[in-house]
């Protein structure tokens, strides 16, 4: 597994943005690893956040990045694999206390609620925060996966 491998998945109504995102994962340093889908054409959210499971569980990504139109439905379907902790975020400073707190592994983005510049927020702050441990590990813990 490579620390600098993100993986990266999104539905039809993620696909513009997972683009873009793409190409400020590469600038910031890592290497996206792309779960499609690979055009604005419909297709269903589950596949998706399935996929995103898969790498996440087997080590070939340690982290990961989901867009939907609302992050919500590609975000549960990828939270059914127990080795997922998705967090759908709105702002920054989420995406930071997920990672602080929550030591989430899949930042999970809605693309028809959140401007390109929340986006980037959020994206930043999911790839540079570190983990908090202390009290949080006990809780993450209780989470199992
Ligand atoms: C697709 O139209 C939309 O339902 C999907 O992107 C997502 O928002 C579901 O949670």
């Amino acid at each position: 597994m490579s620390e600098f491998i993100i993986a990266i998945a999104c539905d039809h109504g993620g696909y513009e943005l997972k683009e873009l995102l793409k190409k400020v994962i590469i600038d910031k340093g890592f290497q996206p690893l792309d779960l499609g889908t690979d055009s604005t054409n419909s297709v269903d959210y589950p596949e998706f956040g399935e996929a995103m499971g898969k790498v996440i569980e087997s080590g070939d990504a340690p982290r990961g990045v989901l867009i939907c139109g609302t992050g919500i439905g590609i975000s549960i379907a990828a939270n059914r694999n127990p080795a997922v902790r998705a967090a759908v975020c709105h702002s920054g400073l989420a995406a930071k206390l997920a990672r602080q707190h929550n030591d989430a592994n899949v930042l999970a983005l809605g693309a028809r609620l959140i401007g390109v510049e929340t986006a980037l927020d959020c994206l930043d702050q999911f790839l540079t925060t570190d983990f908090e441990g202390g009290r949080h590990q006990r809780r993450v813990d209780q989470l199992g996966g």
